[in-house]
């Protein structure tokens, strides 16, 4: 059954919905999920616990994204560095987009919303990578919210390609230097068909970026929390995106 809060999106505005006002809400929300580890210890549960939370969190959040007029909702799920965990947490973590999407998928196509993923696909096993790309295929055309898993993801690896691929086209004379801009460089990022993040959220109280789109947020407005990633919730974002929406962004111009 479709959640009803979920249906509200375009029944109800937002202020009528208790939202944050339609104006200036931001296009692209990045969210660093953290804490499912210290969630978990904090209530004798094992880390598993605590990333099966995380997967819960990530419907509350898709959700609460597309009701305040999120278009793109880009969420880290696993870094490039993340394969150092013990590999029995590597194969849980593996599996949650698969159960996410067995759960979501129909309740994602129903209410419009587009999937899609970033990061590097080789190493994936098969089952995280076809769900996904099931689920990619499925949604390619609607128009709702974008919702992107970074998985396998890695910033600092995604530029160093990017350079790679933009030398191996100058050197083959395809690609004039002078003609390298950063619209030029940007399109060869995993992101190269999403706007910027407007708003970056990250969980837990660490005050790092982790190797996350470090070229994408140059611009972007940061936002922490304290609460573990389990525990966020859509009034949470609502004020992350209220914050947001009092900021002042300047693009180091002048307002
Ligand atoms: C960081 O917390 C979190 C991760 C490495 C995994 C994030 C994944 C999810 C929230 C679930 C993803 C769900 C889908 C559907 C893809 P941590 O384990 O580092 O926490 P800690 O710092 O407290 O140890």
């Amino acid at each position: 059954m479709i959640d009803r809060f979920w249906s509200r999106r375009g029944k109800t505005s937002p202020q009528e919905a208790d939202l944050p006002a339609g104006e200036n809400v931001p296009q692209h929300v990045a969210i660093i999920m953290d804490g499912n580890g210290r969630w978990a210890q904090n209530r004798g549960l094992p880390r598993f616990a605590g990333h099966h939370s995380g997967m819960k969190a990530v419907k509350k959040v898709t959700m609460a994204a597309d009701r305040a007029g999120v278009k793109y909702l880009t969420l880290y799920a696993f870094s490039t560095e993340n394969w150092k965990r013990p590999k029995s947490e590597v194969d849980f973590l593996m599996r949650l987009p698969q159960e996410f999407l067995a759960l979501e998928l129909e309740e994602l196509i129903e209410n419009n919303v587009q999937v899609r993923m970033m990061g590097y696909q080789e190493n994936l096993p098969s089952y995280t990578l076809e769900a996904l790309e099931e689920a990619i295929e499925k949604t390619k055309d609607n128009t709702g919210l974008v919702l992107n898993f970074a998985l396998n993801y890695g910033s600092r690896a995604e530029m160093v390609d990017a350079v790679r691929a933009i030398a191996t086209d100058a050197v083959a004379g395809q690609l004039n230097p002078d003609d390298i801009d950063e619209r030029l460089f940007a399109g060869r990022l995993f992101s190269s068909e999403l706007p910027d993040p407007d708003l970056l959220i990250r969980t837990s109280g660490e005050l790092r970026l982790s190797n996350f789109m470090l070229w994408q947020l140059a611009y972007s407005e940061l936002w922490f929390t304290d609460v573990y990633w389990p525990a966020f919730t859509e009034e949470l974002f609502q004020e992350a995106i209220t914050e947001y929406q009092r900021r002042a962004r300047r693009f180091g111009g002048l307002t």
